[in-house]
């Protein structure tokens, strides 16, 4: 197998950040005027995490495709890191969401969309009882409270190396000696993580029912698959066992369907038969309207009504004056009734099968020592030869440089994917044309990288 000459990955950045340069002019002059009154001179901090020297700026998006300030056009595989998997602006969605803005956006009371979302949620993720936020991190805020709240534990379990969004309990890690400690980055923790959370390696069955025996764990809060440091898939028999042990210890499992919806319409829940207490989902819902929400099993949403204190609820930590509202029911419906259906997923998995099938000719035509991973429409490189089992395992094989010089060609190329990872999207626009151009793209790469 062949090895990636490192002085050849930087001779290659130094021409990419000149090509940058010159096709982003525009963008350059717009970054440069941002620096004074935004915070790190973007609206939001990670949009500072793109290759090159500044981020490009948008023009239009349309499907899966978009135009920048400087008129280079662009298929996108980035897709908002999941918030534009119905694909941007897709017009049956947008016009429902103008109709409903017309009418009414936010009103603390519902509209006729809400009854309709809650049953097609309940048909595609099995659970019954559904409640809705606007990130899929509130969604996960709130239903951590409930478990702590049920169970009168308190801790929540977490994978090594999992996201779920600006969640206090979840970026924690474990250290070489395997103590939970913050993870590397974490921004004014307010109390010690070890207090609040247990971590355990992804795929690790002894390791969670050590510490489900404890009796301090209310919730496990796991992602079907690890998304975030790489696509990281369960063991045959993992996710059985995960609901036993819960299970048996009366610890509430909450799955995090957020960037495995990716797996299909009713995400690893439907797909893989799971059975979750509690499912959580956001960013896709509503064609980029902020929506998110969260399902609970009958005998979750009992437990939860029995709990509420009526009096006192708008005052008990799991609710948002904006969350429910009606423009995000209207794109919600929309969105799942007409844009991201059964049938647009079957399209969109048979289009990740076939980035899948490109990317592992390339690697194996070029003898590269890189692996691809796919869940359904979602497909990620990973540059180490064999796939990871865990979180730990997966961050030792990324590769940063090699990760930005990758991002930074397709770029240049017109391709954009994910900034933290290489990973790609398939949306209901995303054509075979935009899939092949991709391989194309990225064999150009890999002849490049390999011709030192
Ligand atoms: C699995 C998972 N859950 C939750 C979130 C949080 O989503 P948001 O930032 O929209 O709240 C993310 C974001 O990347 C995620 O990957």
């Amino acid at each position: 197998m062949a090895t990636i000459d490192r002085a050849r990955i930087q001779h290659l950045m130094t021409r990419e950040r000149e090509l940058f340069r010159q096709r982003h002019p525009t963008s350059g002059e717009l970054a440069g005027d941002s620096e004074w009154h935004l915070l790190y001179g973007v609206p939001m901090n990670w949009m500072t995490r793109w290759p090159g020297d500044h981020p490009v700026f948008v023009e239009r998006a349309e499907g899966a495709r978009f135009t920048d300030v400087d008129g280079n056009m662009f298929v996108d595989l980035c897709l908002g890191d999941t918030g534009g998997m119905a694909g941007h602006a897709p017009a049956i969605a947008v016009e429902a969401i103008a109709a409903q803005a017309s009418r009414g956006i936010t009103l603390m009371l519902p509209t006729a969309d809400a009854a309709w979302v809650a049953r097609e949620m309940a048909r595609r993720f099995t659970v019954p009882f559904w409640s809705f936020t606007l990130t899929a991190t509130d969604a996960n805020r709130f239903v951590i409270r409930w478990a702590r709240h049920l169970t009168g534990r308190p801790k929540i379990a977490v994978h090594n190396w999992c996201y779920h969004g600006t969640v206090d309990e979840t970026f924690a890690a474990l250290d070489e000696a395997g103590h939970v400690v913050a993870r590397e980055g974490n921004v004014g923790p307010p109390v010690d993580l070890d207090h609040t959370t247990a971590v355990v390696e992804f795929n690790d069955l002894e390791g969670l029912e050590r510490v489900l025996a404890t009796g301090e764990v209310a919730a496990c809060l796991f992602e079907p698959a690890l998304t975030n440091i790489g696509i990281v898939l369960p063991d045959e028999g993992y996710h059985e066992a995960v609901r036993e042990l819960c299970t048996r210890y009366g610890t509430i499992l909450i799955i995090d369907e957020t960037h495995t919806i990716c797996a299909g319409p009713g995400g690893c829940t439907r797909a893989w038969g799971l059975q979750p207490d509690i499912v959580t989902i956001g960013k896709t819902l509503g064609a980029g309207i902020p929506s998110a929400a969260y399902g609970l099993s009958a005998e979750m949403a009992r437990r939860v009504e029995e709990a509420t204190d009526w009096d006192n609820a708008d005052v008990g930590g799991t609710g948002g004056t904006l969350a429910g509202n009606a423009l995000s029911l209207a794109a919600m419906r929309a969105t799942l009734g007409e844009v991201l259906t059964d049938e647009a997923f079957e399209r969109m998995i048979q289009l990740g099968m076939r980035f899948e099938q490109g990317v592992q000719q390339v690697i194996d035509e070029r003898g590269l020592p890189f692996h691809v991973t796919r869940l359904g429409c979602r497909i990620e490189y990973l540059f180490r030869p064999d796939r990871a089992r865990t979180g730990s395992e997966a961050a030792a094989g990324q590769d940063h440089e090699l990760d930005a010089l990758i991002h930074l060609y397709l770029l240049n190329r017109g391709i954009l994917m994910t900034p933290f990872h290489n990973m790609a999207l398939m949306s209901p626009a995303t054509t075979a044309d935009d899939v092949d151009r991709h391989t194309e793209v990225f064999d150009g790469a890999a002849g490049e990288l390999m011709a030192g």
